[in-house]
């Protein structure tokens, strides 16, 4: 009789329980807002579905704040490319959940987020492949392929300014990967949006894609944004102050653009970023065992010809941020750990180490609300440190 009492007592605890963590989930879940109406404005991803974001509403004394993160999902430079892409993601929003549960940057939990928590959040689903550059007016036949980046940034603004952003004090434009670059590319563009805000600056997780003339892979880099720079037609939108000194190709490059850049810009880097090993910096040797594949995948299997190749991308990365932060509105945050990207993944900030006794969450929010110059650079490690990503 006890134990049918106390199994029917488990079972409505149990779904006490569950019935919590559904109400919860449905508290924290972000929904997705999609912007049928910037059809009309031309404004769509490559395969012609609407831009979408995700918005979380701020509260308290965050109301008037403003965090607008550009998505990141690489850029594509062909016909080929492009349609591969238009097919997932990370060139169309049709299969974007309804709702997306935030967490680092963007939660909404002070003891996680301790300087934006209670801010307006907002996600922009990135399906350009252009890193939200593109202003093609014709539709290739061909391909029915909509290169519309440019557009896509705008309308998303435009909407975010009516939601209230445009009253916004603080605002940070943000953004990872290709949306790192995008940070870079729309900072300056993103401030005249907002001209009374008392403090607007950018930040740009893992968006320092690094030319490296002289290092493996440089044809790779250069093809890379050549090719994307060619087929989405950016030479007339990329900064002028670039383009007219260099090949719009290379002005792709963060290090050819961050210097004409008035507005604060914080680089949030890896100095081992896996992605740009990975794909970037393939050394030439296709036959070596273990592969470069093998080797970036996990470091302990590396020859040490391939671990000099990782620790000249470092070296070679250092000194090109040391040369274009001489201002110190230049915020900087360069660990190492092998990561590419911060705020998606579950662990991606966490368990990183201080640098220069700042964590990740010090060096951000000291650098925003200007509580200290923050250049952190960990010039300790010249080799990628084992850092787990669990919380
Ligand atoms: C989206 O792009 C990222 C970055 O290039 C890539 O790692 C990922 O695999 C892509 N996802 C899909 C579904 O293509
Ligand atoms: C959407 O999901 C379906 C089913 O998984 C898949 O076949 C299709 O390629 C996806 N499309 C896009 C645009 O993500
Ligand atoms: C492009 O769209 C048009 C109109 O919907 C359609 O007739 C044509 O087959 C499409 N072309 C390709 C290459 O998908
Ligand atoms: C900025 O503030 C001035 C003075 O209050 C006001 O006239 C102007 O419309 C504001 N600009 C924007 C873009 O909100
Ligand atoms: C710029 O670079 C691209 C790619 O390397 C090349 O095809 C093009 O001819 C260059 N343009 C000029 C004006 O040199
Ligand atoms: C870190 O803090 C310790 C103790 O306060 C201090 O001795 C040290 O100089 C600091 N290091 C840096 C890089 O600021």
């Amino acid at each position: 009789m006890e134990s049918h009492i106390q199994a029917k007592y488990d079972h409505w605890i149990k779904l006490f329980i569950c019935l919590l963590v559904v109400m919860i989930a449905q508290v924290h879940g972000v929904h997705i807002t999609r912007l049928h109406s910037a059809l009309a404005k031309g404004a769509a991803c490559l395969d012609g579905s609407p831009p979408a974001y995700y918005y979380i509403k701020g509260f308290g004394e965050g109301s008037n704040n403003w965090l607008v993160q550009l998505e990141g999902g690489g850029w594509c430079g062909s016909d080929e490319w492009c349609i591969k892409i238009s097919k997932s993601h990370n060139g169309s929003t049709k299969n974007k959940s309804d709702t997306m549960t935030y967490g680092q940057i963007f939660s909404q939990d002070k003891a996680i987020n301790p300087d934006f928590y209670n801010w307006n959040i907002v996600i922009v689903s990135y399906c350009d492949g252009s890193s939200f550059m593109s202003n093609v007016v014709a539709i290739d036949p061909k391909t029915n392929l909509t290169r519309r980046g440019a557009r896509i940034f705008n309308v998303v603004m435009e909407d975010l300014l009516a939601k209230g952003m445009k009253d916004a004090d603080n605002a940070i434009l943000a953004g990872g990967s290709a949306g790192g670059l995008a940070t870079i590319l729309h900072c300056d563009g993103f401030r005249t949006l907002i001209p009374n805000a008392s403090r607007v600056k950018c930040l740009s997780d893992s968006g320092f894609f690094l030319h490296a003339k002289d290092l493996p892979g440089a044809n790779i880099r250069e093809n890379a944004f050549a090719n994307t720079v060619k087929y989405h037609g950016l030479a007339k939108f990329l900064p002028a102050s670039c383009t007219s000194k260099m090949n719009a190709s290379w002005c792709m490059f963060p290090e050819n653009l961050i210097r004409d850049i008035r507005t604060p810009l914080f680089l949030l880097e890896s100095a081992f970023d896996v992605y740009q090993l990975s794909v970037k910096f393939i050394p030439a040797c296709p036959t070596d065992v273990p592969t470069w594949k093998d080797c970036v995948s996990d470091f302990n299997v590396c020859t040490l010809t391939q671990l000099q190749t990782i620790k000249d991308f470092r070296a070679a990365l250092i000194k090109t941020l040391r040369e274009i932060s001489n201002s110190p509105s230049i915020g900087m945050f360069v660990h190492s750990c092998p990561r590419h990207g911060h705020f998606y993944d579950s662990g991606g900030w966490n368990n990183l180490p201080s640098v220069g006794n700042k964590t990740i969450v010090n060096a951000i929010g000291d650098w925003f609300f200007d509580r200290g110059f923050v250049q952190e650079i960990d010039t300790q490690h010249d080799a990628p440190q084992h850092c787990s990503k669990k919380a």
